[in-house]
C-alpha cells in the first residue's frame, strides 16, 4: 500500500481523522506525523495511535527556508513516503521543497479557493459577507493555496456568526473531506469530490 506522511503544527485534528481513515481496503497507510514544533498537541495523539513521529522545529534555521526545506526532506525521505498530507502545517513551502514533491502532495485549506488563500480565512469570508464557507483539498504546487483541486465542501454561513463559530463548523467538514480526497488520490484518482 501508499505510504503516507502527514505534516501538522498544531492539534492535527485532521491528521486524526485521516490515520483513522486508513485501513481495511484503504490504498494507504500512514507512515510518519511530523511536526515543526515540539508543541505540536497532535505529536501526542499520533504516539498513541502507533503512528512514528519526529519534529523538526524551523526557528533554528532563522528565516533561512533552504536550508529548512532542505532538512525537512531529509526527515521526510527517511519514511520513504509516497504521499504527503499537509495538515494545518503552517509553514509556507517554497518552490524548491514542492517541485520534489509535486503530484506526491496534498494540502487542506479552510476556504472554497480560490477565494481567501492564506490566513484568517474565516474572519475574511464573514467580513465580506459571505452566505457560505467551506475547505478544500488540493495538490500542493509553489503557489500558496494554488494547485488542483481534489475536494470541497461548503456550509452555510449562519447569523451572527463568528470566525471562531464558522470555523468550527467547516473543521467538522474538513474531517470528512480529507479523509475521502486522500482515498481517492492515493487510489491515483483525481476526480474532484463535492461534499455540500
Ligand atoms: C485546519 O482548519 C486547517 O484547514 C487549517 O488549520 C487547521 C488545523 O487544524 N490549515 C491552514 O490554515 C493552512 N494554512 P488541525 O490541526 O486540528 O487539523
Amino acid at each position: 500500500s501508499k505510504r503516507v506522511a502527514i505534516l501538522i503544527s498544531g492539534g492535527g485534528s485532521n491528521m486524526v481523522s485521516l490515520v483513522r481513515s486508513m485501513t481495511g481496503d484503504h490504498p494507504a497507510r500512514p507512515c510518519l506525523v511530523l511536526a515543526n514544533s515540539a508543541d505540536a498537541g497532535g505529536l501526542a495523539r499520533a504516539a498513541e495511535m502507533g503512528i512514528a513521529t519526529e519534529v523538526l522545529d524551523h526557528r533554528p534555521f532563522k528565516g533561512d527556508r533552504g536550508q529548512f526545506e532542505n532538512a525537512l526532506h531529509t526527515v521526510i525521505s527517511g519514511y520513504a513516503p509516497d504521499i504527503i498530507c499537509l495538515a494545518g502545517f503552517m509553514r509556507v513551502l517554497t518552490e524548491g521543497f514542492v517541485s520534489r514533491w509535486q503530484g506526491r502532495m496534498i494540502n487542506i485549506h479552510p476556504s472554497l479557493l480560490p477565494k481567501y488563500r492564506g490566513l484568517h480565512t474565516h474572519a475574511r469570508a464573514l467580513e465580506a459577507g459571505e452566505t457560505e464557507a467551506g475547505c478544500t483539498v488540493h495538490e500542493v504546487t509553489a503557489a500558496l493555496d494554488d494547485g488542483p483541486i481534489l475536494g470541497q465542501a461548503r456550509v452555510p454561513v449562519l447569523d451572527g456568526d463568528t470566525p471562531e463559530a464558522l470555523a468550527a463548523r467547516v473543521l467538522e467538514m474538513e474531517h470528512q473531506l480529507y479523509p475521502a480526497a486522500l482515498r481517492r488520490f492515493a487510489a491515483g484518482d483525481r476526480t474532484p469530490i463535492l461534499l455540500e
